[in-house]
C-alpha cells in the first residue's frame, strides 16, 4: 500500500473519509458535504446506530453531487481524551476497513476533530496505524485467490498540515521498517530460518550503516560459551552469535545494550514438549528477532545514540549428541550450572550472551528480550510483556515508553527468596527453579549473569505472536518490542 500526504481537499476519485464523533453534523466538512450530497450524510446517520463511537463506521455508497466514489465517516470516540496510541489504533481499523472495501484509492480529510493533539500528529499517527495493519506475511501463499487480497493500493492523508505529518511520518516509516524486519523473521519458518541464515540476514544491516559481526562455534568455544553452546549441541545446524553495532552518538559514550534469545526452534530438546502446538516454537526467536529490527530501525532514522545488539542464535534438538538433564556447564562467566530440564534453554542462551555484553560493551545499561516462560503467559496473558529490573530509573523509564508506544510492559518482581529457588547441590545454580513462580525464577538465574550492570528482562513469550488480529495486525507475527525501545532510546539518547 502506497501512502501519502496532501493538502486538505476533496479527492477526485476513490473513496472519501471523514472522522468525527458524535456531534459529527457541527464538523464543518461533513456539514459541507451534506449540503453537496443533498443531506445524503445526516439522513444516514438518522437511520443508522451510527453514533460516533470509537469503531462506528458508515458507510455511504456513491451519494450524487461528490467526485468521491463513496463517504465514509468514522467514529472518533471521546474526542477530548484522544492520544496518539488511539489515532494509530483508528487508522489501523480503517486501513483494514478500506482492504476489502474495494475501492484502490482512499483519502482522509483530517480536519477540526476537536483533539487535543497536533494536527500533524493526528495525521502521522493516522498513516503508521494505517501501515502497521497492512502488513502481510504472503510469500508461502501461492494460490490465494484475487478475492482475498487487499483491495486497496493507496491511502492519502489530507490535512492543512500536510508537510509537517509528512516530516514526521518519516522518522515512523523508518521505524516501521523495523517493525517489518522482526515480523518477518518471526513468522519464518524453522527450516528457512535457523542461526546461520538469521545471521545472514543480520549481515545484510550493513546496508544500512550497521556493523555487524557473526561469532561461529569454534569463536564461542574459545570464549567459554557453553551454556549457549550446550543448548545448540543436538541440531544439526550450528549455532551463531550475532553481534550489531550503530554508533549515532558521541564516540566517546558507552553504549546501551539489547541482547535477545535467538532460539530458532525450541522442541524442548531431551524435555521434549507435547507434540501439540510445538510448531509455535518456529518464534521462539522472538526477543533475537525484535533486537535486529530495533537495530534497523534505530539505523534508518539516524539515532543519535550509541547501541549494540547481540543475538544468541541456536536451535534446541533431541540427539545423541544432545544436551542431557543433569548435565553440568561451565559459562562463559566462569559459573556452573546443572541442566535439570533442557527445555529451560533461553536462560542458557542468555547467560552467556549477557555475560559477553556487558564484559566487551561495558554498557551503560543492558535490555534482553525473551520468549523466555509459558509462565508469564499465564501471569499477564497478551495485553502485556513482564518486565524485571532493579532499577528505579530503568523500570520508570521502559513503563513510560510502553505507555507511549502501545507496547505495554507491566513490571514483576525480583528478591533473593525467589533467587534461593535456583541454588543446587552439584554446581552454583540449577536452571529451573520449580513451578512456582515460573517467570521470576528465569529472571533471578539471568540475574546472576548481568554482572551488577543496570539490567532489565523483558519476558516477551505471551506479544512477539498472536492468535487473533488486533487492530495494528492480523493473526501472526505483532512485531511487539521495536517501537517500544525506540521509543526508550529516543526519550534517553535521541
Ligand atoms: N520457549 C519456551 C517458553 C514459551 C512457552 C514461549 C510458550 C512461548 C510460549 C521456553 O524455552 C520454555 O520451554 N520454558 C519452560 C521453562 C520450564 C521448563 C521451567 C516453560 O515455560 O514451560
Ligand atoms: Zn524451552
Ligand atoms: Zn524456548
Amino acid at each position: 500500500m502506497k501512502l501519502s500526504f496532501s493538502e486538505a481537499k476533496d479527492p477526485k476519485s476513490g473513496v472519501l473519509v471523514l472522522l468525527a464523533d458524535k456531534d459529527a453534523i457541527q464538523n464543518p466538512h461533513v456539514r459541507r458535504l451534506d449540503d453537496a450530497t443533498g443531506g445524503a450524510i445526516s439522513k444516514a446517520i438518522k437511520s443508522s446506530r451510527w453514533g460516533g463511537q470509537a469503531t462506528d463506521i458508515l458507510d455511504l455508497l456513491a451519494p450524487s453531487g461528490i467526485d468521491a466514489s463513496r463517504i465514509i465517516l468514522a467514529g472518533l470516540g471521546d474526542v477530548k481524551t484522544l492520544k496518539v496510541t488511539d489515532f494509530e489504533r483508528l487508522g489501523g481499523r480503517l486501513a483494514k476497513y478500506l482492504q476489502s472495501a474495494g475501492d484502490p484509492l482512499a483519502t482522509i480529510l483530517l480536519d477540526n476533530t476537536g483533539a487535543d493533539l497536533p494536527l500533524a500528529e493526528q495525521a502521522c499517527a493516522l498513516a503508521t496505524g494505517a501501515m502497521l495493519r497492512s502488513y502481510r506475511f504472503d510469500k508461502y501463499r501461492t494460490k490465494e485467490p484475487k478475492s482475498k487480497k487487499p483491495t486497496l493500493k493507496e491511502l492519502v492523508i489530507a490535512s492543512a498540515e500536510h508537510k509537517k505529518a509528512q516530516s514526521l511520518f518519516s522518522v515512523e516509516n523508518a521505524v516501521l521498517s523495523g517493525v517489518f524486519l522482526t515480523r518477518d523473521l518471526v513468522s519464518e519458518p524453522a527450516n528457512i530460518l535457523y542461526p546461520e541464515s538469521f545471521a545472514k540476514i543480520a549481515q545484510s544491516l550493513g546496508d544500512d550503516g550497521i556493523e555487524v559481526e557473526v561469532l561461529n562455534e569454534k569463536e564461542m568455544r574459545k570464549l567459554g560459551m557453553n551454556a549457549l553452546l550446550g543448548v545448540g549441541q543436538g541440531s544439526d545446524r550450528e549455532s551463531r552469535l550475532v553481534v550489531m553495532r550503530w554508533n549515532g552518538g558521541d564516540p566517546a559514550d558507552q553504549p546501551i545494550a539489547f541482547v535477545g534469545k535467538g532460539v530458532t526452534f525450541d522442541t524442548g530438546g531431551i524435555s521434549i514438549k507435547p507434540a501439540e502446538g510445538m510448531e509455535q516454537m518456529k518464534w521462539d526467536m522472538g526477543g533475537a528477532g525484535i533486537v535486529t529490527g530495533l537495530m534497523r530501525a534505530l539505523a534508518r532514522r539516524k539515532a543519535k545514540a550509541n547501541v549494540v545488539g547481540v543475538i544468541g542464535l541456536v536451535e534446541n534438538m533431541p540427539s545423541g549428541s544432545a544436551q542431557r538433564p543433569g548435565d553440568v556447564v561451565t559459562s562463559m562467566s566462569g559459573q556452573t550450572i546443572e541442566v535439570i530440564n533442557t527445555d529451560a534453554e533461553g536462560r542458557l542462551v542468555l547467560a552467556d550472551a549477557l555475560w559477553y555484553t556487558q564484559d566487551r560493551f561495558k554498557p551503560t545499561s543492558m535490555i534482553d528480550l525473551a520468549t523466555l516462560t509459558g509462565a508469564i503467559i499465564i501471569s499477564l496473558g497478551h495485553e502485556y510483556a513482564g518486565y524485571f529490573t532493579a532499577d528505579e530509573g530503568l523500570s520508570a523509564a521502559l513503563y513510560k515508553a510502553g505507555d507511549q508506544s502501545g507496547d505495554k510492559v507491566w513490571r514483576m518482581p525480583l528478591a533473593d527468596e525467589y533467587d534461593k529457588l535456583i541454588n543446587c547441590d552439584i554446581a552454583d545454580m540449577k536452571n529451573v527453579g520449580g513451578r512456582a513462580a515460573g517467570s521470576i525464577t528465569a529472571a533471578q538465574f539471568l540475574k546472576r549473569f548481568s554482572n551488577d550492570v543496570p539490567w532489565v528482562h523483558i519476558d516477551v513469550a505471551g506479544m512477539v505472536w498472536s492468535d487473533k488480529e488486533h487492530d495494528l495486525y492480523e493473526k501472526g507475527a505483532t512485531g511487539f518490542g521495536v517501537r517500544l525501545l525506540d521509543r526508550y532510546v529516543r526519550d534517553h539518547k535521541g
